[in-house]
């Protein structure tokens, strides 16, 4: 996806240059646009001058920083919607999570992020007539909780063939905080190579909260967050994609003032995610979820709920 570049798409760069961009696997103008200067060096071999160079006209050529507002509403028309399973959630979210944007599923142990991951990965595929991307899912699975037998369950209770969409979803295990890193660095890559529609990290926050402990290190752990979020949200931009994050609520029962179920990762998290969607545990197999702090979507709650078929609306 994406234009493949050729010697004279680029103004100004070498033949040989673009050759060892190609070698690279970077043969799209997004999949530069993406990849810092720094990466292409490494890639490459190439100097850090033409690495600069290319990386600043790929950006161009895919982003060339000011548009008119008619071609941002030209760039919304190919702004896609995935359904959610539930029909009230998908309404809540304006008809689905989103392409070009993050979207951050928060929520206590057992609130069913996970659950709407796996339903996600499964719908995400369908053709955009049945309500998906029609395209492959990326999972970065920080807690090794992703288990192939639950997608199996939920694609064949929807009557879908099981083998496919397991062929069709590409899981990483980050190990660490670092690994996580790297392996969002490496998106632009996999999504190019594979037709990547819908990227999930779950949990975002995990590794870091583990790693960076105490105050002294909390801003060097939030600067880390940020590129990572950056990253994602580019590749979300540049690839047309949907991104879903997991994050848990800290519980800070020492505090007697403010919420308690605080979202973690601080501002950067915050200011990172397009959507913020809030689960709680209901009754039974219910969870009743809300959309907080979104730029246009109203804060509503709804109720859905988990079952063999994964995430669909609660019966009254
Ligand atoms: P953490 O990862 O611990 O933060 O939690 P989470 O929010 O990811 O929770 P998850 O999505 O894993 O939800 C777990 C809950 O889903 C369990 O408590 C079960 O109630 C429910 N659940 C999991 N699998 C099934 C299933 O096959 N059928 C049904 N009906 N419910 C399920
Ligand atoms: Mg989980």
């Amino acid at each position: 996806m994406g234009e493949v570049i050729e010697s004279g798409t680029l103004d100004g760069i070498a033949s040989t240059t673009v050759k060892k961009l190609h070698k690279a696997g970077l043969v799209t103008l997004e999949s530069i646009a993406v990849t810092p200067p720094r990466e292409i060096v490494a890639l490459t071999g190439m100097g850090a001058e033409t690495a600069i160079k290319v990386n600043r006209l790929a950006r161009f050529k895919v982003d060339p920083g000011f548009v008119s507002a008619s071609e941002l509403l030209e760039i919304r028309k190919h702004m896609m919607r995935c359904s959610t399973g539930s029909k009230e959630l998908n309404r809540i979210m304006g008809g689905g999570i989103e392409t070009g944007a993050i979207t951050e599923l928060i929520g206590e142990f057992g609130s069913g992020k996970t659950q709407i991951c796996y339903t996600l990965s499964v719908l995400a595929q369908r053709p955009a007539e049945e309500g998906g991307f029609g395209g492959r899912v990326c999972v970065i699975d920080t807690e090794g909780t992703f288990l192939p037998e639950r997608v199996v369950q939920i694609a064949e209770s929807l009557g879908y063939d099981s083998n496919e969409i397991l062929q069709n979803i590409l899981v990483a295990r980050a190990y660490n905080s670092e690994h996580q890193i790297v392996l969002i660095k490496n998106l632009p890559q996999i999504c190019q190579e594979h037709d990547v529609k819908l990227v999930i990290v779950d949990s975002m926050i995990g590794h870091f909260r583990g790693e960076y402990i105490g105050r002294a290190s909390l801003a060097e752990r939030q600067q880390k967050l940020a590129g990572c979020l950056g990253n994602l949200l580019r590749v979300s931009e540049a690839f047309n994609l949907s991104v879903v994050l997991t994050n848990q609520v800290q519980s800070k029962p020492d505090v007697s003032y403010g919420d308690p179920n605080k979202p973690t990762g601080g501002h950067v998290m915050a200011h990172a995610c397009t959507h913020r969607v809030f689960l709680r545990k209901g009754r039974a197999n219910t969870r009743l979820v809300r959309v907080i702090d979104s730029p246009y979507l109203p804060e509503e709650k709804i109720r859905v709920a988990i079952t063999e078929a994964g995430i669909v609306d609660a019966e009254e």
